[in-house]
């Protein structure tokens, strides 16, 4: 079964060719963030222009890698929800095309779940239920899964993602766009315990998250140290961004880690899957691995590429959905 898989849904145009769910005969990634990196976050209307010009290229790219003609594709498979309304919507107009003129079905893709289904292409051995945790740009949801098409939200967060969390603490550091990547690293330098920010753990029990707070919290700490309190950026030495970074990191992780282990308890889950641009995170990985382990319960993530934005897990979910008969027609709608 050859499926075709196609993700418009941020900043990546990307388009791949998978066999049976797992087999990646090629994943194609078009990145757009040097288009952005200069405004410091997405701007949905470059996004747009930008999947229009090269989505046609990316599709060609990857059917040509996979040595397969277009007749050879049993069917097409699209991520429609969530993400930037106009973005989707390119992907899921090319999909609607492609499907009709080669009369196979169409799959739609919840992005959320592509994630999850990431770790599945890597480790083909997850037991369920599992408690899954998204963490990216634009989300950071925790999902009760029990079966690769069956998710149900169990947490999400009520103000920034993770992801952006990363990001807009970068900027205030004067990091580059994205900054979770050199946050990572520079992280490795700092030491976590340097200043201790503030985790917030919302209600009892609640499995949702907050983390505008830490990102407010780092900012007041960087103005804090002008001793005029003009309100301006004081210049930071690279030992005082290293640290506040570690520190920063830690306090983002301890809450992913700590909610994420109760989930797993609540729901007796048998496995951990960790997804999303945040599950690159080398400290992250490191903690929750530790915890998992402490608790006897499998923790499973992809490899770098897979947990960023490509439509090698959009086509390896469709396989299981195509299983069910689970198609749409051509009238379904992206949904922002
Ligand atoms: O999943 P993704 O590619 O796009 C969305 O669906 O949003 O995630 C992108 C996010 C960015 O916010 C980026 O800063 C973050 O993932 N990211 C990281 C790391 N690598 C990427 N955050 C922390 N540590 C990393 N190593
Ligand atoms: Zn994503």
């Amino acid at each position: 079964m050859i499926i075709l898989g196609i993700e418009t849904s941020c900043d990546e145009t990307s388009a791949s060719v998978v066999e049976d769910g797992i087999k990646v005969h090629s994943n194609i990634v078009a990145s757009q963030q040097e288009l952005h990196s200069r405004f410091g976050g997405v701007v949905p209307e470059i996004a747009c222009r930008a999947h229009t010009d090269t989505i046609i290229t990316v599709i060609d790219k990857a059917v040509t890698e996979a040595n397969i003609k277009f007749k050879d594709i049993d069917a097409i498979s699209v991520a429609n929800t969530p993400g930037l309304i106009g973005a989707l919507l390119i992907g899921l107009t090319t999909a609607k095309t492609l499907s009709w003129l080669l009369g196979i079905p169409l799959i739609t893709i919840n992005h959320l779940h592509a994630h999850i289904y990431a770790s599945k292409i890597v480790h083909e051995d997850i037991d369920y239920p599992a408690i899954s945790l998204v963490v990216s740009g634009g989300h950071t949801s925790l999902f009760l899964t029990q079966s690769e098409t069956r998710h149900t939200q169990v947490g999400g967060t009520i103000d920034d993602a993770a992801g952006e969390a990363f990001d807009k603490v970068g900027k205030i550091l004067g990091l580059g766009y994205p900054a979770g990547p050199e946050i990572d690293t520079i992280s490795q330098k700092g030491n976590g315990k340097a200043i201790l920010f503030p985790r917030s753990y919302l209600k009892k029990d609640s499995l949702d998250f907050s983390f505008s707070g830490v990102k407010t919290a780092v900012l007041y700490h960087c103005l804090g140290q002008d001793s005029k309190n003009t309100g301006e950026m004081p210049e930071l030495k690279d030992r005082e961004i290293a640290d506040l970074a570690a520190s920063f990191q830690e306090a983002v992780v301890d809450v992913l880690v700590n909610k994420t282990i109760f989930a797993a308890t609540k729901f007796t889950a048998r496995s951990i899957i960790l997804g999303g641009g945040v599950a690159c995170n080398s400290r992250l990985r490191q903690r929750l691995a530790d915890a998992a382990k402490q608790r006897d319960i499998p923790l499973y993530y992809p490899s770098k590429k897979l947990c960023m934005d490509n439509a090698a897990m959009v086509a390896g979910l469709a396989y299981h959905k195509y299983d069910e008969e689970a198609f749409s027609g051509l009238e379904v709608e992206a949904m922002p």
